[in-house]
């Protein structure tokens, strides 16, 4: 593919191939500028932010940080929310409260942020592309099947329109140091993810007037939610995506309303299987009565576990080494497996316990045999360049600075829309497994241009 080919004629060999250029350190793909942007390359992009709930407004906060965009417009129907989201990006930017076109007919918005409920995404993009703006979307991308080919056939007519989705996962360098090792094959062989997202709350908001309760608590009722699926399981559908390099091939699972019993629609328990082509299983759940679990996703090789999660405050990501059993299957793949990692004597110790950091900072006060095993493990990951060291950013506001940079700089964004309407597949297809209670394959046709063989086999 040229670097000139827009963004939406990837198809799943270059997708793949893209993910491993990000495994190997060099994360953007440069393509020809789009739209020139306005003023120049230094001047900031000039955007409007769409929805100023809780999301817009953390968006808000990492975005009046950055001085690569400038907020020139905040629309939000409820007023409530637009005075708090004035207060976070403290530039006093225009107002709109009547509809949201209003702020696309501008001709100085060079860009939005959608920041809606789920089922507001996909018109909201699809005016916004019209109107020739670039677009931020939260996740999840798309609420139906029949959406994506709309939004791939909109990419096509404006291919030099940047469109990302609010993946953030991607743009943390916790993440991509895991996966870095993952796809080095420091894990070995991996087979399994858990991942699972346990909260102690009812998800209900305070309502101020009967009239609001739909608005306001949206994500109970399935005319404009996704459900636990769409709000949390689709973060950990695009790490087993990432990870596995692969759509899923199938998914079945579980849902009930079985707690909560308030009126609402969607399940406040989920617990699904997702297959993949090489018979790898990616497992989560999500409840909403005990949060002992938290959040966090447990991915599991042969050659050892790493334990991932972007945390409340703090990110985590830890290797647990673990011994090859006797007469394992990859010891006739031959996956290269860093022998340093065996005879590390605290090995053992590492296994069940401690384990090794990953994420770019880490020390410890600790001066004893395990933390000295434990540094020179860290120390061979950093040589081999498998873990980059460095400040973790906060991934929100990364994806804002990488969104800006792809306008200014004419890049593809890595949460873009292949990997959004990926996204989409996992959360509908799982969805419709919950409540047509039996096993959704995904369709073998064509999938916006992925070639069908590719679900079967690794590339
Ligand atoms: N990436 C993440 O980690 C993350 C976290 C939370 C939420 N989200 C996503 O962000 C989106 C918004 O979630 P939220 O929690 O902020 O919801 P929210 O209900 O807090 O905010 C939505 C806002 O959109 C406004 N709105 C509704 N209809 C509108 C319209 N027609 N025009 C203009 N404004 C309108 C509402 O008044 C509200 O202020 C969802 O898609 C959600 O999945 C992503």
């Amino acid at each position: 593919m040229s670097d000139c080919q827009p963004e939406n004629s990837m198809n799943r060999r270059t997708f793949l191939k893209s993910s491993v250029v990000l495994t190997t350190g060099a994360v953007s793909h440069v393509r020809a500028p789009a739209i020139m942007h306005a003023q120049g390359m230094q001047s900031p992009v000039v955007y409007a932010l769409i929805g100023v709930g809780s999301q817009g407004r953390n968006h808000l906060r990492n975005l009046s940080t950055l001085k690569s965009g400038r907020c020139a417009v905040l629309c939000d129907t409820y007023e409530v929310n637009l005075k708090k989201g004035l207060k976070e990006i403290g530039n006093q930017p225009e107002t709109e409260t009547s509809n949201y076109r209003r702020v696309l007919e501008r001709k100085d918005v060079e860009a939005v942020f959608i920041t809606t409920p789920y089922y507001l995404h996909v018109p909201m993009i699809l005016d916004a592309m019209s109107a020739g703006k670039h677009v931020f979307v939260e996740k999840c991308m798309m609420k139906t099947e029949a959406e994506i080919p709309l939004i791939y056939e909109a990419k096509s007519r404006h291919p030099e329109l940047v469109l990302q989705v609010g993946l953030q996962r991607r743009y943390s360098s916790v993440y991509q140091n895991a996966i870095r090792m993952i796809h080095s094959g420091i894990l070995g062989k991996v087979m399994t993810i858990h991942a699972q997202w346990h909260r102690n709350t009812s998800w209900r908001r305070p309502v101020p007037d009967p009239k609001l309760e739909r608005i306001i608590n949206w994500r109970m009722y399935r005319e404009y939610s996704g459900g636990l699926m769409a709000e949390l399981g689709s973060h950990m559908a695009d790490v087993a995506n990432w990870v596995f390099e692969s759509e899923p091939t199938a998914v079945s699972g579980v849902g009930g309303n079985d707690y909560w019993k308030d009126g609402r629609e969607i399940f406040d328990n989920v617990s699904v299987v997702y297959e993949y082509p090489q018979g790898q299983k990616f497992l989560f759940s999500a409840v909403g009565h005990n949060r002992y679990l938290d959040f966090s996703e447990t991915i599991l090789g042969d050659r050892g576990t790493i334990v991932i999660t972007l945390g409340r405050n703090n990110p985590r990501a830890i290797f647990y080494p673990q011994k090859l059993a006797f007469g394992a299957p990859t010891e006739k793949d031959k996956v290269k497996i860093p022998e340093e990692l065996d005879w590390m004597a605290g090995a053992t110790v590492l296994e069940k316990e401690k384990g090794i950091p990953i994420y770019a900072e880490s020390s410890t006060e600790d001066k004893g045999f395990v933390a000295r095993e434990i540094g020179y493990a860290r120390r061979w990951l950093i040589e081999m360049g498998v873990i980059e060291v460095g400040r973790e950013q906060n991934p929100i506001q990364a994806e804002d600075e990488h969104f800006f940079e792809c306008i200014r700089h004419g890049k593809a964004p890595l949460a873009n829309l292949d990997v959004g309407a990926a996204n989409s597949r996992s959360v509908i297809y799982a969805n419709r497994a919950m409540e047509e209670k039996r096993r959704v394959n995904w369709p073998m046709q064509e999938l916006n241009g992925i070639e069908p063989a590719l679900l079967n086999k690794k590339v």
